[in-house]
This record gives C-alpha cells, sequence and structure tokens, in this order.
C-alpha cells in the first residue's frame, strides 16, 4: 500500500519529464486536455477507453488503451478538408477480432519476424510461438498490440502516455520488460511516438508503430497512386518466409529503389510472384540507432515521405530507427473497419520504423538486445501537411 502511495508522484513526474522531451519536434505539443471516451468492452469485460487528442488546428488523433493503438487520425487536405487516413476499427471488439492485422498497435516484444521463434542467449534456447509458421511474428499469439496497456493522458496537453508490464515468460520471452509508448500530438501536426523500455534480464526488444495509412482517406479503395519517397540505399533481401539472407544490397536497379518519389504501383507487379506478395520489404535506413534524441531526429531529415497527389495532403516521417519496413497491404483482404468501410487489398500501407527483422539472430545486424541497466529509447514523428 505505503508502495503505491510513494510512486504516484514519481511516475507523474517520470511521465511529464517524457512529455517535456516530445515537445522538441518542431511544433509544441498542442495545449488541449486529451477527452476521454469509452471505447467497448474487451472478451473478459475490461472496459477499453478512447483518448481523443486535439490540436489548434483541429487535427485529432484518436488513441485507445487496448493495444496502444492509434484508432483514428483526421488530417486536413489542401482545401482544409479533413480525412482519417488509418484503418482501424469503431471499438474495442473489432481490435481483439482475427480481422485485426495490427491495425494502428504498438508491436511487440519483437516486432516482424524472428526466423523459426528461436534465438539463444548466454547459452539458453527460447522457443517462441510461431504464429505466421514457420516463423514468430509481431511478439507471438498475444503480443503488445493484443494487450490491455495502463494510460495517462496527461492534463492540458494533447499526450497520452501507455504503460505495460511484460512479465519474465511473456510469449516465450526472457526477462520482465517495462515498456511505455507516449503519444503527442503537436499544433504542428506532428504525431510524435516515443517508446521507453527496461529489463530485468537480457532479452530482444523491437518495438513498433503498425498504422495503416492511405491519405485519401481510410475505405479509399487504393494506396498505389500514391508517391513514396524513402531515403535509403539499402535493404535487406529475404528468403521465402521473408526472414533476412543476412546480406545487405543496394536498391539501384529493383523496384526498391524510391530514392526518387515514385508511384507505389508503378512497379509492384514486378514483386507479384515474389514470398512478399509485394512490398514488404526492410530497408537498411542507417547502420545503427541514430543517438542523440529528438533533435538529433529532426535534424536528419525524414527516412520517408508519402503523398496522396489526389488530396495533397502528405506524410513526413523522421526516426531514429536503423530499420524501416515498408509493406503495401498485400494480406488486406476486406475486412470491415470503421463506419462499415471496406479495406480491400494493397488499400493502404504502413511504413514501420523499428530494427531489422530477426535481428536477434543475425550478428550482423544492429543489436535489438535490451540489457539490465540500460533503457530502449526510439522517436519517431509522423508530420503532417497539403500540398
Ligand atoms: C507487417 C509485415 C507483414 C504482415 C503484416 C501483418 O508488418 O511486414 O508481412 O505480417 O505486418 O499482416
Amino acid at each position: 500500500m505505503n508502495r503505491t502511495v510513494l510512486h504516484v508522484p514519481l511516475l507523474l513526474i517520470a511521465l511529464m519529464a517524457l512529455v517535456a522531451c516530445s515537445a522538441t519536434g518542431t511544433g509544441n505539443p498542442a495545449a488541449s486536455s486529451a477527452d476521454v471516451r469509452p471505447f467497448g468492452a474487451t472478451a473478459d469485460g475490461t472496459a477499453a477507453s478512447l483518448f481523443v487528442l486535439r490540436n489548434d488546428r483541429g487535427t485529432e488523433a484518436h488513441l485507445t488503451d487496448f493495444g496502444a493503438t492509434l484508432v483514428s487520425l483526421h488530417v486536413a487536405d489542401r482545401d482544409g478538408e479533413r480525412a482519417d487516413v488509418v484503418l482501424g476499427f469503431d471499438d474495442v471488439s473489432g481490435y481483439e477480432s482475427d480481422a485485426n492485422q495490427y491495425f494502428g498497435s504498438t508491436v511487440g516484444r519483437v516486432a516482424n519476424r524472428v526466423a523459426r521463434g528461436r534465438f539463444t542467449l548466454d547459452g539458453r534456447t527460447y522457443q517462441l510461438a510461431t504464429n505466421n509458421d514457420p516463423n514468430h511474428l509481431h511478439g507471438g499469439d498475444r503480443g503488445y498490440s493484443h494487450r490491455m496497456w495502463r494510460a495517462e493522458p496527461h492534463p492540458d496537453l494533447a499526450s497520452v502516455t501507455f504503460q505495460l508490464t511484460s512479465e519474465d515468460g511473456d510469449e516465450g520471452y526472457p526477462g520482465r520488460v517495462e515498456a511505455t509508448v507516449t503519444y503527442t500530438l503537436t499544433d504542428a501536426d506532428e504525431l510524435i511516438v516515443e517508446y521507453r523500455a527496461t529489463a530485468d534480464q537480457p532479452t530482444p526488444v523491437n518495438l513498433t508503430h503498425h498504422s495503416y495509412f492511405n491519405l485519401a482517406g481510410a475505405g479509399s479503395a487504393s494506396v498505389l497512386d500514391h508517391e513514396l519517397q524513402v531515403f535509403a540505399d539499402l535493404y535487406t533481401p529475404a528468403d521465402g518466409t521473408l526472414i533476412p539472407t543476412g546480406a545487405v544490397e543496394p536498391v539501384t536497379g529493383t523496384p526498391l529503389d524510391f530514392r526518387a518519389p515514385e508511384v507505389i504501383g508503378a512497379r509492384i507487379g514486378e514483386l507479384d510472384d515474389t514470398s512478399a506478395l509485394g512490398y514488404d520489404h526492410n530497408y537498411a535506413v542507417r547502420a545503427e540507432a541514430l543517438e542523440g534524441g529528438a533533435e538529433a531526429v529532426m535534424a536528419a531529415g525524414p527516412v520517408a515521405v508519402l503523398r496522396d497527389p489526389g488530396s495533397g495532403r502528405t506524410l513526413e516521417l523522421f526516426s531514429d530507427q536503423p530499420g524501416l519496413q515498408f509493406y503495401s497491404g498485400n494480406f488486406l483482404k476486406g475486412a470491415t473497419g470503421k463506419g462499415g468501410e471496406v479495406y480491400a487489398h494493397r488499400s493502404a500501407c504502413c511504413l514501420e520504423t523499428q530494427g531489422y527483422p530477426n535481428a536477434i539472430n543475425e550478428p550482423s545486424f544492429p543489436s535489438v538486445l535490451l540489457v539490465p541497466g540500460e533503457e530502449y529509447r526510439q522517436f519517431t514523428v509522423h508530420r503532417f501537411h497539403a500540398e
């Protein structure tokens, strides 16, 4: 009892420090209180909430504590018309259903794939769920994307922190992990996602944000007419089960070369008959995570830019991570989402900032190992404007 009382002020101070750090994009956090609404209940009867962040331009980001998930994001086009640009569901039951392909969620303990769900640390082999036969995908049968996080909205700011304790042995991973993810909406139309985690034993940690974007509006038929630019010369080729071979190769001469802006649909057909079924590739944006926090991330410039020529809505993505998974929604197959909209094949795409897939088994890749006494930190900014 005493322990809880003693820790509450400490927790609040820590959370305010997180927000202060997050305010170092180009805009200040919007000075509006997060409004909280009911978002249904999970199958086991736990109430979920929806946190509505709003800035002074009228941009809104809606988040839920289930999966620390971005549910909707209402962004203006060149005429000031707003549209919700991310896929999702109307309440928590959709997120618990099989139709949820990690829409908008926080993915962990390890995003993307771990070969055969197996890795060895300090001489001991760990076997994880092989939920993407024969590999482990996005943290397993019930990863962080499918868990209820504890929410802490920040009074008078358009910001909310979600906190999760992932116990020793969770989904087969060693060690207990304490993770937080803070979403902050700024008055410069930036949605900042900041992650922190600590562990009490060495364990792999690789978190990502899994929004599916269609800048013409969620439910639009296709994302293939969007233009994409990815500031990466290299990518990690993968085998038939989407596990990297260990090589890091130039994008030159491949359909993966987005160094100059290109329409997504222009060359995707060349990938139809590959195991990726389209774009589902890790770009080696940099050889190691970028040090130096928010300022270094913004100064480095975007890692990718996504633009919808029709509406002019443009997303600039900034990140300190070594990897960027570009996934063109090849497994979308007509699920019904928010407002009855149907999410067709390739009707949205994901730009997931993270470590490289299967890095825990690939010593030449940047490490995803978190050890006691160190802190995992990740900083990603989604900045919107219309052209
Ligand atoms: C992506 C991954 C895809 C697919 C998708 C979820 O992050 O790259 O291969 O698993 O998530 O359906």
